[in-house]
């Protein structure tokens, strides 16, 4: 059988015995009293491929087998560390990994639950570093044995820090294109052009002023960005006529949440979009559209995104009307306190808008 090179050269003939002399080895399988036979070869050469430090020591807590990723982390080769003490090794005097391996061999029970500690660690240079160690206990030939895993915290945090980034890649990507879709729909309609936009801003303040967290407003202020997308549905002679729409024309209109609810669904935001979309015209009381959805059976998000579309849509110009004035906008949403609209969410708008002296562009954003 082939076995990868290591860095320390090619060891395919010092790999059995060691593990694979463990006749009687094998692994718990979940039923009292059974034991799952290992694969014993399989096993060394994936221990020996790992990138994290995977050692196995013997009774007495020296090494018997030493991965790439050990050999990568503390620079022993595998013939250095071979039959030397762990604790000789790598341990920064008798506190850490030292003490808490001689602990474990001198158990009076066998095997012993594992255990994961923070340990100072020394490389072969002589630089310390702060690992994490992991001990399990298990029996091969009626010996005791032990395998360590240890870990980086270094190595970790930078992979944690390339993790967030290409979150944050990810997420500007994301951004970027529910803002692109939703400018898509505003170039057809230059009456509501920008609405969507002053909604997601101030939707968001709303949900940072309600104590929501940083990522969830971010997923409001998206979906009010494009809550308005099924309006690519309606025919623009209707969106732009100057004056009051035909029963007909109501329905149509009134069509454009499930338009954009169906646009949309299938994108796998991690934020409840589709549903801000959806559920944007809904009430409390369940007189709303297209659902008649009742009190917590809109989200929250969307409850917010209601209360921030009809602020911001009276304050601001229409075909078939001038734009109202703020008070005019706070009275209808506290007027409906409750019936239409979340009582907390209107409170919190109005104690924002008010703050901001009664301007949107202090409030929202
Ligand atoms: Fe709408």
């Amino acid at each position: 059988m082939a076995l990868p090179n290591m860095e320390n050269g090619d060891r395919r003939e010092r790999l059995p015995p060691r593990l694979s002399e463990a006749g009687d080895m094998g692994l718990p399988d979940g039923r009292a009293g059974r034991v799952r036979p290992v694969d014993h070869l399989a096993t060394e050469v994936m221990i020996r491929c790992l990138r994290d430090a995977v050692l196995d020591l013997d009774t007495k807590g020296r090494v018997r087998l030493w991965s790439s990723g050990a050999y990568r982390l503390f620079g022993y080769s595998d013939a250095e560390a071979m039959g030397r003490p762990l604790a000789e090794l790598v341990a920064v005097g008798d506190a850490g990994v030292g003490r808490e391996l001689a602990g474990l061999l001198a158990a009076a029970e066998w095997p012993q639950p594992e255990r994961t500690i923070n340990s100072p660690l020394r490389r072969k240079d002589g630089t310390l570093f702060s690992g994490e160690v992991t001990l399990s206990s298990y029996t091969a030939s009626h010996h005791r044995r032990v395998m360590v895993v240890v870990r980086d915290h270094g190595e970790c945090r930078a992979l944690e820090v390339a993790l967030e980034a290409s979150l944050e890649r990810e997420r500007l990507a994301m951004e970027a294109y529910i803002l692109a879709i939703g400018r898509m729909v505003e170039a057809r309609d230059p009456y509501t052009a920008g609405h969507q936009q002053r909604t997601a801003r101030l939707a968001k303040s709303v949900a940072l002023h309600m104590g929501m967290g940083a990522k969830r407003a971010e997923g409001i202020f998206l979906g009010a960005a494009v809550h308005d997308i099924g309006k690519i549905d309606v025919p623009a002679e209707i969106l732009a006529r100057p004056t009051a729409l035909r029963s007909g024309e109501r329905e149509i209109v009134q069509r454009h949440p499930t338009v954009g609810y169906n646009i949309i669904k299938d994108i796998n935001f991690p934020w409840p979009v589709a549903d801000i979309v959806l559920q944007h015209h809904e009430h409390l009381d369940g007189s709303g559209y297209p659902q008649g959805l009742k009190g917590s059976e809109i989200t929250l998000e969307a409850r917010i995104v209601v209360v921030a579309d009809v602020v911001e849509a009276m304050s601001s110009h229409r075909p078939y009307r001038p734009a109202r004035t703020m008070a005019e906008a706070l009275a209808e949403i506290n007027d409906h306190r409750g019936t239409y609209y979340d009582p907390k969410v209107v409170d919190s708008c109005t104690r924002l808008i008010e703050q901001g002296g009664n301007k949107l562009e202090m409030v929202a954003q």
